[in-house]
């Protein structure tokens, strides 16, 4: 067993036509090559505004960062901004659907691979559980809404719609509820939809995009007036009992950088998208930028609107219009909105994560099925069940912290990993054709490795343990299975 065995790349051929085209790395004509530049920018914005800015903002502003949250998004924003230019040159030149995976498993090795794929797991499968957590919390208080105006009780009672455990004092204990059901329906409706096809997948995301993106431009439209600067005033308040200050603006970065988690589920579509070198790049960046702009206006909205002290709910949106009694008929809107943010956030998690199972085991490093077709919808079926199966027990079983910063924990030293892999690349296959190139990558992707791992060093001291009986799991699995029927060592060895 070598654990720095990589993988050789060709150099990609330009693929245009919506007809199978062999990936570089697997070899294979398989997935349908559909998506467009304007899929990739809606799937990325379907993939990242979602439990980020609806769920997390508030708490993050009330206890870490008061206004200055706008900074801790520009902060996360920043680190995702340089890892999102890696991403992109990795995406235009290698267009597969491993993502970071397979970029690791061609500049740094296959231990690292395997490492970083399982990681991978952590971000997609487990996000799209937690915010399926988030979307039940949401579809019942609209459900309520409904109800109410209607003169029918529709919410559903906190037995039927929230986890039956959690975690206290870092022990796994009931809470007298018997199934989360609202985050049980939403997985498996979508998990459907991802199995049925690439094309309806897309086109329904970008329905829900539309419906999200609309939501946000009201609240920002019609709460604007209401905004009082004096409410910035201190803009980070002074630091207390390990809250607040730059620290506390560090820490919420952390926490916020969830927000952003999905414009890199882009990439894995690569092996779906027409022209992927001219598109991997638009639909990576152009997603990551518009994003970054629409969280801070709500930010700096919500932060005007109250005190910050006052958000720390699990709905800050609609905490700070129940401050505003004529715009009431505004939460009504908003939780549509956030419904359909999360809806399409758990499309793009479930779709990524099938894609990344599909490409580990091309290469053997995981079951075979995981790499099979549907011969009529050319989706990973098997995959995409396995993972709707999976995100529909933790959804309905976990309440949503749990997942959360593990979520952010993988994702972070997956960007990491493709900062330090477009260097190593730049050195050991200057050769390649390189449709997208980071500029002065001998700055950037340090800084932006740096970047991420600070991010990560934020939230490790609180989830290490977690964190860590993730990776002996991991390691686990790769030393009794995946390193045994690796293509790539039987290949070597066969050599
Ligand atoms: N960025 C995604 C969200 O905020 C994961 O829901």
């Amino acid at each position: 067993m070598n654990l720095f065995l990589t993988k050789h790349i060709a150099p990609s051929p330009h693929v245009d036509a919506g007809e199978p085209v062999e990936g570089s790395l697997e070899g294979e004509a398989t997935l349908r090559r559909v998506l467009t530049a304007r899929h990739l920018v809606l799937l990325g914005i379907g993939g990242v505004i979602g439990a980020g800015i609806f769920v997390l903002t508030g708490q993050a502003a009330a206890n870490h960062a008061g206004p200055g949250i706008m900074l801790s998004f520009v902060m996360a924003g920043f680190a995702c901004a340089l890892a999102g230019l890696c991403y992109a040159e990795f995406a235009a030149m290698m267009p597969v659907s491993g993502s970071a995976y397979s970029y690791s498993y061609a500049t740094l090795g296959e231990g690292v691979a395997w490492f970083i794929g399982w990681n991978l797991v952590l971000e997609y499968l487990f996000a799209a559980s937690t915010v399926a957590v988030g979307w039940s919390g949401y579809m019942n208080s609209l459900l309520g809404s409904i109800g109410a105006w209607a003169g029918i009780p529709l919410a559903l009672p906190d037995a039927l719609s929230s986890a039956p455990l959690t975690v206290a004092q870092g022990r796994i204990v009931t809470t007298g509820a018997i199934i989360n059901l609202p985050a049980i329906l939403i997985v498996v409706a979508i998990a459907a939809l991802c199995y049925r096809g690439i094309r309806q997948s897309a086109t329904a995301n970008a329905v829900i995009v539309s419906i999200k993106l609309t939501v946000i431009l009201l609240f920002v439209v019609f709460s604007l007036k209401y905004v009082d600067p004096a409410n910035w005033q201190p803009f980070i308040p002074a630091e207390e009992d390990g809250r607040f200050g730059f620290q506390g603006v560090a820490r919420a970065a952390a926490i916020v950088f969830f927000a952003y988690i999905g414009f890199d589920a882009v990439s894995t579509a690569a092996q779906e998208t027409k022209n992927p070198q001219r598109n991997m790049p638009i639909g990576i960046l152009g997603s990551l930028a518009i994003c970054t702009v629409v969280y801070i206006v709500v930010c700096a909205v919500l932060t005007g609107m109250v005190p910050y002290y006052e958000l720390g709910t699990a709905k800050p949106v609609a905490t700070a219009l129940g401050f505003y009694p004529q715009l009431l008929w505004l939460k009504t809107v908003v939780e549509i909105g956030a419904v359909a943010g999360l809806t399409s956030v758990i499309l793009v998690m479930i779709m990524a994560q099938a894609r990344i199972f599909y490409a580990m085991a091309k290469d053997g490093l995981i079951p075979p099925a995981f790499g099979r077709v549907h011969p009529k919808y050319r989706t990973p079926g098997f995959g995409t069940i396995f993972v709707g199966v999976i995100a529909t027990v933790l959804a309905g079983l976990l309440p949503i912290g749990v997942l959360g910063d593990l979520v952010s924990m993988g994702t972070l030293l997956a960007f990491a990993t493709v900062c330090i892999g477009v260097l190593v690349l730049r050195y050991t296959r200057p050769d390649l054709p390189r449709a997208f190139r980071v500029p002065i990558a001998i700055v950037i992707c340090p800084v932006g490795a740096a970047a991420c791992l600070y991010l990560f060093a934020q939230t490790f001291a609180d989830n290490w343990h977690w964190m860590s009986v993730w990776i002996v799991i991991g390691i686990l699995i790769y030393l009794f299975y995946g390193s045994k029927r690796s293509v790539l060592q039987k290949a070597h060895a066969a050599r």
